[in-house]
């Protein structure tokens, strides 16, 4: 008999694929680009025995029990599990499976390409070209800050951490700082230095968050963090958007205080439009774009295909969450 799977989105064919051959599994799906509501969710996952969902479905104890005790396995399209109530999942039983690695390369390259669009104004200067204001090469015109001799600072010098650092320093960084919870031995390849996290805010020409959203890093970046920061320092959070509170920033980002930041997530996703810190020029907002490859979204979809067999069938999964 066929176990049944609640898939909460389209995804890649790479992963559809995995899932249909091999007979472990009926597949159903929310058959959309867009989020399953709430409803759908409770409804859809209803006797399954594994669930593939996204970092935009918040999965909790009134899912875990909509779903009920034939649930073995929750796989999720992301690296970033803080949208799973792990205590829950836990107490049920239930194992976990990610996507680390696969999207580190791509991540870290959307990283890099949002501080330098954002240090370089790239998006102000695109605007300046299409609506006439590019009257002439002016000396004093739409100059920004660059990473040559900078002192880079990232906040979690982890999988993905590690890679932003990697790309930047051929730019000729001159110092990289990293905070977290401890020094990491990998630091040294880029010659990292591990500083306690006012050091880093202080010293830093750029700052890169790159740690996971949690407990400790929820509104981690906040008004004592940004005054700390020097006013020609630029901020890029390409993690999650709840370690940054927006309000502060959009102050710090006003004021002076700081450059100018540079998101790919943001609190909510999807941002307002109407939203302060769109209104802002020394502010690049992207719609969490850091695994968007064709490849590496193709490669995530396999991955978390097989995480989900591989927890339907009691078997190892490739990428196994241990919580
Ligand atoms: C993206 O943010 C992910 O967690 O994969
Ligand atoms: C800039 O285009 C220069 O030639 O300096």
């Amino acid at each position: 008999k066929l176990m049944k799977v609640f898939l909460t989105r389209r995804i890649p064919q790479e992963g559809m694929k995995i899932l249909s051959t091999g007979g472990v599994c009926e597949v159903s799906l929310w058959d959309s680009d867009e989020p399953v509501p709430r409803a759908e969710l409770l409804k859809g996952v209803q006797g399954a025995h594994g669930l593939l969902c996204l970092l935009s479905d918040k999965i909790d104890a009134e899912v875990l029990d909509a779903a009920g005790p034939n649930l073995k396995v929750i796989s999720t399209l992301s690296v970033g599990y803080d949208h799973l109530a792990l205590d829950e999942i836990k107490k049920r039983g239930i194992r976990v499976g990610y996507t680390p690695d696969v999207l580190t390369d791509a991540t870290a390259e959307l990283t890099v390409a949002l501080l330098l669009a954002t240090a370089r104004r790239l998006p102000e200067g695109v605007e300046e070209v299409k609506n006439g204001g590019w009257s002439s090469w002016k000396p004093l015109w739409l100059c920004g800050y660059g990473l040559s001799g900078s002192t880079v600072g990232v906040i979690g010098l982890g999988r993905i951490g590690m890679a932003i650092a990697r790309r930047l320093m051929p730019f000729g960084v001159k110092r990289l700082l990293y905070s977290g919870r401890t020094a990491k031995a990998h630091a040294a390849e880029v010659n990292g230095e591990f500083v306690p996290l006012d050091t880093l805010v202080s010293e830093s020409d750029f700052i890169v968050v790159s740690c996971s959203l949690t407990p400790e890093t929820q509104g981690l970046c906040d008004k004592a963090f940004f005054s700390k920061m020097k006013n020609t320092a630029v901020f890029v959070n390409s993690s999650r958007g709840a370690v940054v509170n927006q309000e502060d920033l959009y102050e710090a980002l006003t004021s002076g205080q700081i450059a100018a930041a540079g998101l790919d997530v943001t609190t909510p996703e999807p941002l307002p439009t109407n939203h302060p810190l769109l209104t802002l020029k020394n502010c690049v907002v992207l719609p969490h774009i850091g695994s968007a490859t064709y490849s590496t979204r193709g490669i995530m979809a396999a991955l978390s295909a097989n995480n989900l067999l591989g927890g339907l069938q009691g078997t190892d999964m490739p990428s196994e969450l241990t919580f």
